[in-house]
């Protein structure tokens, strides 16, 4: 099993719909038995809530339902568990860097290099935006997430 964690800041916009929309893809090509997702936020200000109804609606839009994720902070087994732990920004993906163990640094990148449009690194954060940056957020994690998938199982079709 290949394990993928995506981390963001609160784990209610940004990591949750990337973890819907990839779960999504792993059902589509029928990959939820070699493949599982995650994920989770690197502060603990909203641990135990769902994603937020902004996200939600926006992914409920494209079909994707998020409403029964739970918000919870990435803890030190974490680095251990996951295999790829991809961060939507790179202030994200510093915090990632302080905490995880030297010997497991590897495992931690940033969700947008494997995105095929070069250039953007970061998943804007969509919390204090206008209601269009709910649906960026989904389309920069569709095409990333389908970059990942890629990487992971390649030429498979
Ligand atoms: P996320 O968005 O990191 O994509 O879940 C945020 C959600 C909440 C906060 C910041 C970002 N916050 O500061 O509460």
């Amino acid at each position: 099993m290949i394990r993928v964690l995506f981390v963001c800041l609160g784990n209610i916009c940004r990591s949750p719909t990337a973890e819907g929309v990839f779960r999504r893809l792993l059902d589509e090509q029928r990959l939820a038995d070699r493949i599982a997702v995650d994920s989770a936020g690197t502060h603990a200000y909203h641990v135990g809530e769902p994603p937020d109804t902004r996200s939600q609606a926006a992914a409920r839009r494209r079909g994707i339902e998020l409403g029964a994720q739970r918000a919870r902070q990435v803890v030190t087994e974490d680095f251990t568990i996951f295999d790829h732990i991809l961060a939507m920004d790179r202030d994200n993906l510093a915090r990632l860097e302080g905490d995880c163990p030297d010997d497991l640094r590897h495992k931690l990148g940033l969700l947008l290099d494997y995105s095929p449009d070069d250039g953007q690194q970061d998943v804007p954060d969509p919390y204090y935006g206008g209601g269009r940056g709910f649906d960026e957020v989904l389309d920069l994690v569709t095409s990333a997430g389908q970059g990942l998938l890629e990487t992971l199982v390649p030429r498979r079709r």
